[in-house]
């Protein structure tokens, strides 16, 4: 099969493709011909070896060649194990744990993968996983009334996150570059900010930080927040977040506001109610671009450079 692989850390160019073997499903895995994959940009992280936590079980090298965890397909073999699927099962799910879905074939464990609905596409369906479970994590304390702020809100999990808010509500503020305010106004943010113009920790106090990208310090953090209002860092720099979970935390306490990690849990529990209400019509999946698997290198750089709106797909 065709996969596109990598054996050290670094930018786009040290992929390639190659003709590697169908990986076999053990007892409890299933095999998955992969019809999309969504970028996320913990791929870009996972290329980059950047921030050091992407280096996780691989410090020197990557741990897995391939890179690509939001896999959408059709079942191809099953372990012996398996129970909820067979053979021609149309699936999708994160695959976070094992990877391998910038290819032609990919191996997921069964817990990991939902049978796909039928009202959504392979692509579509590839979008969701990582994305809408970080968004709905995200935003599930937003209430009606709320402020709700996100950072980094134009690309994957924002795009969802944008529009759980809204339904919840909340007046929403959306902040990204300069290229991605228009999307996020039409994705029903109310208000969106510049980052490289302005600075939102000094916009109004809000009751709900969501930061996608956090790399402030967790004293301007703190700022942004109303007296009982919440601030969730869900990926960043590591020394943002290890300040986040240790001087944020008591910092937070001290002053009657709350600063923590999202550590997002996994599994079809967490997007499954996230594709019915896209199907229901409530949520809308922004697709910006396809590439085809010879082009991951190319798609890494969109989603990585930031220049996304939403999601981009690769279709095998
Ligand atoms: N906690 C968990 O359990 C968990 C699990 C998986 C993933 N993650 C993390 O979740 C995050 C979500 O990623 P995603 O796939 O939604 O990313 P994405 O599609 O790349 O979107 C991130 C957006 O943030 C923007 N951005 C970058 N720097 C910014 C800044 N300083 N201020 C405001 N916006 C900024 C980017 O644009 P520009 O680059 O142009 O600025 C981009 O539009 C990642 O950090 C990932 O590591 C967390």
């Amino acid at each position: 099969m065709r996969a596109v692989v990598y054996d050290r850390y670094g930018p786009p160019d040290v992929l390639r493709v190659e003709e590697v073997r169908v990986p076999s499903p053990g007892a409890r895995q299933v095999l998955v011909e992969v019809a999309a994959t969504s970028v996320n940009l913990s791929d870009w992280e996972g290329l980059r070896g950047s921030p050091m936590y992407a280096r996780i079980g691989g410090l020197r090298a990557p741990r897995r060649r391939v890179l690509g965890s939001d896999i959408a397909g059709r079942v191809a073999a099953v372990g012996s194990a398996v129970t909820r699927f067979s053979e021609g099962d149309e699936v999708y799910g994160d695959n976070m744990g094992l990877m391998g879905g910038f290819a032609t074939y990919a191996v997921a464990p069964e817990a990991a993968l939902a049978h796909k609905p039928g009202e959504l596409t392979f692509a579509e369906a590839s979008t969701l996983p990582q994305a809408a479970s970080i968004a709905l994590q995200g935003t599930v304390s937003a209430r009606r009334g709320q402020r709700v702020l996100i950072n980094g809100a134009g690309g994957g999990a924002g795009s969802f996150a944008i529009q759980l808010a809204k339904l919840s509500g909340s007046h929403v503020t959306g902040v990204d570059n300069a290229g991605k305010l228009d999307f996020m106004r039409e994705l029903g943010a109310d208000d969106v900010v510049d980052y490289r113009r302005e600075d939102f920790t000094r916009l109004e106090p809000f009751d709900l930080v969501l930061d996608l990208v956090a790399h402030r310090s967790v004293f301007a953090y703190r700022r942004a927040l109303a007296p009982g209002g919440r601030y969730l860092c869900v990926g960043g720099t590591v020394r943002t977040v290890l300040r986040v979970v240790t001087v944020g935390a008591v910092l937070g306490l001290l002053t009657g506001r709350r600063l923590g990690l999202l550590l997002a849990r996994q599994g079809p529990a967490q997007f499954e109610p996230v594709a019915a209400r896209c199907i229901a019509g409530d949520l809308r999946i922004n697709i910006d671009r396809l590439y085809p698997l010879e082009e991951v290198p190319q798609a890494l750089a969109y989603v990585g450079e930031g220049r996304a709106l939403g999601k981009v797909v690769i279709t095998p």
